[in-house]
């Protein structure tokens, strides 16, 4: 058995997940980190006896490997991604994959040019919960969903220790950090693009945020579903509240928690039913599922999943509530036969917004 030679990108918060995933899976291996502050870089280094660098192109000049993880802020990323493409190594990056559409269409078709897997890191896809979502809606028995109320209310204290701050200071933190999951869920298990956004972001008086911390969209999509968002991470109690409930032809669906508590039921059921899904542990398992995917895809030659192209069109949404709120307008997105009266079309790729990540 081939081992599968890593380098990680980005030696923060969010790679603790991925050095504990790493490190369970015998198919792959670290042999090399990189950070951009020597300190950290030097510090884990050490602590995993492996090669370290400031710069991923530092590291490739005297490191082999095959793949590389990126987990650094969103913003600023084009070094990575030229080295990355430059040394071969197939990229596994955590979303979104920049902080402008532009941007991220640039390294698509960097990595494109270049013949390099660029993979994006949605976690979310690989829980149980939401295969068996998709699953209730493909199996007809609920008929085919209509409607959708998802909210996703949480107090995000940015300040803790054991997170990131760039959040803090960035453009539209929970759009593009959060909501951009959200976004990728409602397409990938209603399986349809969208294809018109109305939006309206800002921030309540208590925020921390710098910038808007709440985000309030309509969206249709192509197969009809349409869906009302709420999110924030400004919610006034210490606490994470979701729920998705979806309404269909025959009866409804509701997932009451970020990772589980799937029901469903028929108009006249007297209660839900729940479903039963596979154990989990947050964070590893789904982290775990999307790795194996990555795997299957650079070892075994399986299809690319979460692709960078995919990706683009949750950006996509995303760019679109920004321009939608800020503009008072509903954009039209994957453009239909004939725009509708009141419907202003939007070419995204050429918005130009304010960079997003001051941090
Ligand atoms: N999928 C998920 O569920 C999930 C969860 C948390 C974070 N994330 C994502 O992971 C990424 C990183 O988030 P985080 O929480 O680890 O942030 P963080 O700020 O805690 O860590 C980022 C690290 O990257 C380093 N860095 C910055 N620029 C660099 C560069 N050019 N080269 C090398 N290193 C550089 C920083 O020094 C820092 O150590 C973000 O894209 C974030 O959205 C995803």
């Amino acid at each position: 058995m081939t081992t599968l030679r890593l380098f990680l990108v980005g030696l923060g918060a969010r790679s603790r997940v991925w050095r504990q995933v790493i490190a369970a899976e015998p198919r792959a291996r670290l042999v090399g980190v990189v950070d951009a502050d020597p300190d950290r870089a030097a510090a884990v280094g050490a602590e995993l006896g492996l090669p370290y660098a400031t710069d991923l192109a530092l590291l490739t000049a005297r490191v082999d490997a095959d793949a590389v993880i990126l987990v650094t802020p969103p913003s600023g990323r084009a070094p990575q991604i030229k080295a990355a493409c430059a040394a071969r190594l197939a990229i596994l990056a955590e979303k979104p994959l920049a902080d402008s559409v532009p941007e991220a269409a640039s390294f698509v078709a960097m990595a494109d040019a270049a013949g390099i897997s660029l993979m994006v890191g949605l976690n979310f896809r690989y829980l149980a919960v939401t295969q068996a979502l998709k699953t209730l809606f493909a199996d007809d028995r609920l008929g085919p969903p209509a409607f959708g109320l998802f909210a996703y209310e949480r107090w995000r204290d940015g300040r803790q220790p054991h997170i990131n701050r760039y959040p803090l200071t960035m453009q539209h933190p929970m759009l593009w950090e959060q909501s951009i999951h959200h976004f990728d869920l409602m397409r990938y298990v209603y399986g349809a693009e969208p294809l018109r956004i109305s939006a309206r972001t800002w921030n309540p008086p208590w925020s921390m945020y710098a910038h808007d911390a709440n985000v309030a969209a309509l969206i249709t999509f192509a197969n009809g579903v349409e869906v009302t968002y709420q999110g924030t991470w400004a919610a006034n109690r210490n606490s994470l509240d979701f729920k998705w409930r979806t309404d269909c032809a025959r009866g409804i669906a509701v997932q009451a928690d970020m990772f589980g508590d799937l029901s469903f039921a028929l108009r006249d059921d007297p209660a839900p039913t729940p479903v039963t899904l596979a154990r989990h542990e947050p964070w590893i398992s789904d982290a775990t599922g999307l790795f194996e995917a990555f795997l299957a895809h650079v070892s075994d030659g399986a299809p690319l999943q979460c692709s960078g192209a995919d990706h683009l069109q949750s950006l996509r949404m995303v760019e679109a509530v920004s321009v939608a709120s800020a503009k008072s307008q509903t954009i039209t997105l994957n453009t239909p036969p004939a725009a509708e009266p009141g419907c202003h079309r939007l070419q995204i790729d050429q918005v130009q917004p304010e960079r997003r990540n001051k941090g």
